[in-house]
């Protein structure tokens, strides 16, 4: 096992990359912890030995509302939790980020931590610290800034992923090497039937280094003001493309990035070749690369994007593979390049 560290305002965040669920209970308080888990995870891994109480949630993007956030609010009180109360998520991006939300808002904070359960989940979603629900059609547009106490990697979990949650979260794995790390992303290449296959060393290096990655960002900017923005790297187009097609959160990405490469090289930075090795690796992953989208209405959702200010986007593009820069562009600018 290896633990990474961030260090926050809020105090250090253990994530545990390669412990097992069965060890879980050596990172609780004594007091008996509240699980929150979705239904299918709940079915897969039944919690009766950790003597918790749980509440379970439905799945997919639907569910991450405020609505969801309010029946918790009711089940923490039903379960008379107060101010010593311990939470832990277990589940994918959307258990981790509303049992975020409501551990940091319930009571004004209680302690929290994550069993990540998707690859997804592992690799991004539930290190950082970014906690939120959608509203309205603006996706994770409620939330604030609070790490958990640990986020516990069991690879052992990963076996029970359908394959295409397997290839979402090699998406963000895709993403951290693109932005970070030419090596990461050409050992990628070279094992990327490994990686599919959940190859335990292929797959433990994998988690690691991207774990690395992002720990180590978030680390020098909590709050997004600046380096942090670099995660963002497809998910402008991603997470609009998310929301007008339905699909999922990491084939967005995976689309989002194809455009944002797209841009870096019509920008002049980042080779032909080097776009054609990024959509390669994430069509030999079995992710989506074509647009295949209602533009108009993706751009629609583009204009709800929170990282917008003004008619102004923040986009991440590559500068090379293994490297991103942050421009600022407008809407139109966007969608000339697109079209042009
Ligand atoms: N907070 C962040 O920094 C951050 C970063 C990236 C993504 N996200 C969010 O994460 C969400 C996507 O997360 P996700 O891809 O994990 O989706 P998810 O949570 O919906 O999980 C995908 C599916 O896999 C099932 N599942 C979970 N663990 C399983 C297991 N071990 N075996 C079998 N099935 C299992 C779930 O029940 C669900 O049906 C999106 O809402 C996205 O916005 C947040």
């Amino acid at each position: 096992m290896e633990t990474i560290s961030i260090q926050s305002s809020s105090g250090r965040s253990r994530i545990l990359v390669g412990e097992r669920l069965e060890n879980l209970q050596q990172y609780l308080p004594a007091a008996k912890p509240i699980i929150i888990t979705d239904v299918n995870v709940g079915k897969l891994y039944p919690l009766d030995s950790l003597a918790a109480e749980v509440i379970t949630i439905g799945t997919g993007e639907k569910i991450k509302t405020l609505d969801t956030v309010r029946d918790i609010y009711g089940s923490l009180l039903s379960c008379a939790a107060d101010r010593s109360a311990f939470i832990v998520g277990i589940g994918g991006g959307i258990v981790c980020d509303i049992t975020g939300f409501v551990a940091s808002t319930f009571m004004r904070g209680v302690r929290f931590g994550f069993v990540a359960t998707t690859l997804l989940a592992q690799v991004d979603a539930s290190i950082g610290g970014k906690n939120g629900v959608n509203f309205k059609g603006y996706k994770n547009i409620v939330g604030l800034f609070h790490q958990p106490e640990f986020v516990l990697c069991d690879p052992e979990l990963l076996k029970t992923l359908p394959q295409k949650e397997i290839s979402c979260g090699l998406a963000e794995i895709v993403k951290h090497a693109a932005i970070a790390d030419a090596e990461l992303f050409a050992y990628l290449e070279q094992h990327k039937e490994d990686a599919l296959a959940l190859d335990r060393r292929v797959l433990e290096k994998l988690v690691q280094a991207s774990v690395c990655i992002k720990a180590s960002m978030v680390s020098r900017d909590e709050t997004e003001a600046g380096e942090r923005r670099r995660l963002n790297f497809g998910h402008t187009f991603g997470h609009a493309i998310e929301k007008v097609t339905g699909i999922s959160h990491g084939e967005a990405v995976s689309r989002g990035m194809v455009v944002a490469a797209a841009l870096s090289v019509k920008k002049g930075l980042l080779t032909s070749e080097e776009d054609r090795r990024l959509r390669t690796l994430l069509n030999n992953l079995n992710l989506p690369t074509g647009l295949g989208l209602e533009t108009k209405s993706v751009f629609d959702a583009i204009g709800k994007d929170k990282k917008r200010e003004g008619n102004w986007l923040h986009f991440v593009l590559l500068n090379g593979i293994g490297s991103a820069i942050v421009d600022k562009i407008t809407v139109e600018e966007l969608e000339d390049i697109i079209h042009g």
